[in-house]
């Protein structure tokens, strides 16, 4: 270990365009030759003092450990730093080197991405360079997904394909149906799901060959495919009903529907309204950069596991109560409310740090999320058709407070896309269980995504973070006897 000293001292940005040099670290070197060294793309350099501003006018972070006085030149890249160009940071010869430790990721960059772009200051979200407002006025979910998965919107061919292909694996194998009938009545269908899209890499043993162009494809359309009808089989399986089967004639969403709520129809036909509020609400969902759920994909996809499993590690992340868990917490807490005169002394009780107004704050956004608005505005919609759910109106009193109170404002805690979701899912006659289901559905394309990303990314390897270590140094085991 270093011995103990004075902070590490960042002196200061050198920054100039265009950028010169790369990322990777280089030998030592000696100050004279900063520039020059720099140039051919060795970053880090030790030992002399920094040169005046006008001198070092370089893309790169100029670092002084004050435990020896030492300075090091690290090149920037993108606004970052590699964690690694630190590693030459030491006291001594035989230390480890130095580590940046980030809990949770707050300002840490895993991976350099080209699927989704999130401004969080200005509340912007695109896919591939399309704002979400523009995709949830003018694509459909399927569009959206292979925009997502593939860089480019398709052409009408291609979406024909793209289109036709999905819809062709939407059915499961009959043995699923047997997993689902050792659930307990009321199992929570995200539990359902987690276990039964799990099950899934067991039929489809070419998953495995993750590397394989074709087999990735094939696997996407099957779990594009298939997520609505294991997601429809779970809700089935809770209500005690018989299993609906998926009807190629109809649209993604619009056969999700089908799925979900045919019962004596010959043929079920969708409320075009819903089902285009669902597609949107499919849309909006699609995919979220590194959130928990893509880190999972990414994390566990990187030991090269099929995507059923990764898939399956995505989902259960997204379960929790902080993620897409959220949407079914809000509308728990919206009935603990109960009337809008609650309101107050709810916001007290979350200003007392009892309760966490649910579907407020995001790690990203500090403004509103765009997605929000989208939603607030479909809601509407969606009453229309189904009736006005009365929560909408303790939801606007929550949200109408928390802008104006002080303890949100300067937390820059907005609401987020789960505030108004579950009001449209519950008047869409959705039981709150469902609600993170109706997220894994459409956020499976962003995580497929990720995954393939991650995969083609020469730079990633199997995740595998750091810790600092400070438990106990080597101790004598204690004979039982001996313990008091
Ligand atoms: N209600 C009350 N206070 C909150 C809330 C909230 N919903 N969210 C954050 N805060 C407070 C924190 O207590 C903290 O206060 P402090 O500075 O006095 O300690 C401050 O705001 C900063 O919050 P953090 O927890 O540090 O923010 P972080 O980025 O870690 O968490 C999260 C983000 C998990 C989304 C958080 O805001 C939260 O728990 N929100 C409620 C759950 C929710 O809606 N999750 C859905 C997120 S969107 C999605 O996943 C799809």
């Amino acid at each position: 270990m270093a011995a103990p000293g004075p902070p590490l001292n960042i002196v200061h940005v050198n920054h100039s365009r265009p950028a010169k040099f790369g990322v990777q670290c280089g030998p030592y070197a000696e100050v004279e030759t900063l520039s020059t060294t720099a140039e051919k793309g060795q970053g880090m350099n030790p030992t002399k003092p920094a040169s005046t501003a006008a001198e070092t006018r370089r893309d790169s972070l100029t670092i002084i450990d004050n435990r020896n006085g030492r300075q090091y030149e690290v090149p920037i890249k993108n606004d970052t730093i590699r964690a690694m160009d630190l590693r030459q940071i030491k006291v001594h010869e035989s230390d480890f080197g130095m580590m940046n430790y980030d809990p949770a990721f707050s300002n840490t960059a895993s991976c350099i991405s080209k699927v989704t772009f999130i401004d969080g200051d200005k509340g912007i979200l695109r896919y591939r360079g399309y704002s979400i407002e523009e995709l949830s006025d003018k694509s459909t979910y399927p569009e959206t997904a292979y925009l997502i998965l593939h860089g480019e919107l398709p052409t009408q061919s291609q979406l024909k394909e793209w289109t036709y292909h999905i819809t062709h694996h939407t059915f499961i194998h009959e043995s699923i149906k047997k997993f689902l009938d050792g659930f307990h009545y009321d199992a929570h269908p995200m539990g359902m799901l987690i276990s039964t899209v799990a099950a899934l890499s067991t039929f489809y043993p070419d998953a495995k060959d993750i590397f394989n162009p074709e087999s990735r494809l094939k696997q996407t359309y099957r779990l594009i495919g298939k997520m609505p009808t294991l997601a429809a089989f779970a809700y089935r399986h809770s209500l005690g009903m018989p299993y609906v089967y998926p009807d190629n004639d109809l649209s993604y969403s619009g056969n999700f529907l089908n799925m979900l709520f045919r019962t004596t129809e010959l043929q079920y036909r969708p409320n075009p309204t819903l089902e285009r509020a669902l597609d949107i609400l499919f849309i909006l969902h699609a995919d979220h950069e590194q959130n928990c759920s893509s880190t999972a994909m990414r994390g566990v996809g990187s030991s090269h596991v099929d995507p059923y499993s990764a898939t399956a590690a995505a989902t259960a992340a997204l379960y929790g109560p902080l993620h897409g868990g959220a949407n079914e917490q809000v509308l728990r807490m919206l009935l603990e409310i109960g009337t809008v005169n609650n309101v107050p002394a709810y916001i007290k009780s979350v200003k007392a740090g009892e309760k966490l107004l649910m579907g407020f704050g995001h790690r990203v956004y500090k403004n509103y999320d765009p997605r929000a608005r989208i939603v607030k505005r479909i809601a509407y919609e969606v009453f229309d058709v189904m009736g006005r759910n009365p929560l909408i109106d303790i939801a606007l009193e929550c949200e109408r407070i928390a802008l104006e109170d002080e303890y949100f404002v300067t937390r820059r805690l907005y609401p987020n896309v789960d505030f108004y979701t579950g009001l449209i899912y519950q008047a869409m006659g959705f039981p709150v269980t469902m609600f993170p289901v109706l997220f894994a559905i459409p956020r499976t394309s962003g995580w497929i995504a990720q995954w393939e990303e991650m995969l083609l990314d020469a730079e990633q390897k199997i995740s595998r973070p750091r810790q600092v270590y400070l438990g106990y140094d080597l101790r004598s085991y204690i004979p039982l006897d001996h313990r008091k």
